[in-house]
Order: C-alpha cells, then sequence, then structure tokens
C-alpha cells in the first residue's frame, strides 16, 4: 500500500468518526469537480480544524486570501457568530460566481462578502480604507505572491490576530532550495521573511491526508514594540 492509500484511508476513517454528513459541502466539492476545477480545497478534516480555530478565538470577522470554490469559506463562514463577516478575494471570476452559488446555497450569503480581483489590490484598498481589522486570516492563494501578501496581511491585523497559511510544504519540495517553480520559491521567501519577524510568533505543522503531504504555516501578531 502506498503512502498516499494510507493517508486517503485514515483520512476517510478519521472523517468518518469525526465529521458530520454534510450535504453542502458535498455540493461545493461535486461542483468543484464538475467544473473541471482541481481539487485544491482543504481537506474536510483541514476544514473542521479551520473552523474550531475560528469558533476557539471567537473570531468575529475573518479575511481568506483565495476563495476558489467556497469549501474553506464555508467552514470558516460557520463559525461566525451573529453579525459576523467574511471577506474572502478571488482572482478567477468563474471561481467567484461558482463559490457565490454555493455561498447562496448554504445559507451564508450574509456574513460572506467576496472581493474579485487580484488580493495585492483588495488589500490595498482595505488598508488604504482603515477597515477594521480582522481576527482570523486564511492564506490560500497563489504562492508566489505570498511574500507580498505578508506584510499586507500584518497591516490587517490587530495584535492577537491569527494567520494561517495553507501549502507550505508540498511534498517536502519545500526544502529545495535549487527549485525553479514559483510557487516553491514564494513560499520559501515567505518562510525566510517569518525568520525573526519582529511582528510574528510562528510556528508550521506538516499534514497528511487525502490531500497528500503538505502543511500549515500559523502566525501570531503580535503587538509593536
Ligand atoms: C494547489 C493550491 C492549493 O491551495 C492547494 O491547497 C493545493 C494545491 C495548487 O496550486 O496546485
Ligand atoms: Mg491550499
Amino acid at each position: 500500500m502506498s503512502s498516499q492509500d494510507k493517508f486517503d484511508d485514515v483520512d476517510a476513517y478519521l472523517a468518518e468518526r469525526l465529521l458530520p454528513e454534510d450535504e453542502t459541502l458535498n455540493t461545493t466539492l461535486s461542483r468543484q469537480t464538475e467544473a473541471g476545477l482541481p481539487p485544491m480545497a482543504v481537506s474536510a478534516l483541514q476544514g473542521a480544524f479551520l473552523n474550531i480555530i475560528a469558533q476557539s478565538l471567537g473570531a468575529k470577522r475573518i479575511l481568506e486570501l483565495g476563495t476558489f470554490a467556497g469549501y474553506s469559506t464555508i467552514w470558516l463562514a460557520r463559525a461566525l457568530p451573529e453579525g459576523g463577516k467574511l471577506i474572502t478575494l478571488e482572482l478567477q471570476d468563474v471561481n467567484a460566481d461558482l463559490a457565490q452559488r454555493n455561498f447562496d446555497d448554504a445559507g451564508l450569503s450574509d456574513r460572506i462578502e467576496i472581493r474579485r480581483g487580484p488580493a495585492e489590490k483588495s488589500m490595498n484598498i482595505m488598508i488604504n480604507d482603515g477597515v477594521a481589522p480582522f481576527d482570523l486570516i486564511f492564506m490560500d492563494s497563489d504562492k508566489i505572491n505570498y511574500p507580498i501578501y505578508l506584510e499586507q496581511v500584518i497591516m490587517l491585523s490587530r495584535p492577537g490576530t491569527l494567520i494561517i497559511a495553507d501549502n507550505v510544504v508540498r511534498d517536502g519540495r519545500i526544502t529545495d532550495d535549487q527549485s525553479k517553480d514559483p510557487s516553491i520559491r514564494g513560499v520559501r521567501t515567505f518562510l525566510d521573511q517569518l525568520k525573526n519577524h519582529p511582528r510574528l510568533t510562528s510556528t508550521a505543522i506538516q499534514t497528511v491526508g487525502d490531500k497528500g503531504y503538505d502543511g500549515f504555516a500559523m502566525m501570531l501578531v503580535n503587538a509593536e514594540t
């Protein structure tokens, strides 16, 4: 049995025991497949992890970079209390259209706002507008620009904001300092920025499961000193 088969089996075993059947999330995933989109969404267990983190923080304002079909967005938005808000940034109109349909069907349209276009631009607008800081930020968009996004998400944070970044391991390819893959290079530069960052306390957790071998970086925003 390959390692990946084992990861798949264990993820299925755990999800069957720990997660309730969820028609809304299943529909989101099947629409993603029908639209010909690759399986880039977080796994079900990872989605539940994000939901638990958001609930534990009592997050009222959540920012997501990279909506895709809205699967992780739904997990996160369900953690919001009455009056809470999630802003999710998406470059591709086709993805945003699909995600909006999923949010409508999930009954979450009142809590979720999709902002279309490049994340860098959307965040600059929010920074210039002086929007209230976010409590939780999930970075899961193009990895190439993670280094640019890092300083922007810090500007949209307050001391105590938790930032989680997806895909920081990529099958271990992240340690290849010769990699020509722009996504790997982007994440490597991003991780270099975390080293001794004055505003962040950081860690990373390696993960295996039905999305293969990857990992989350987690950064807690500190007060300015
Ligand atoms: C890719 C992107 C993701 O955010 C992810 O979780 C897995 C794969 C990708 O671009 O291939
Ligand atoms: Mg991802």
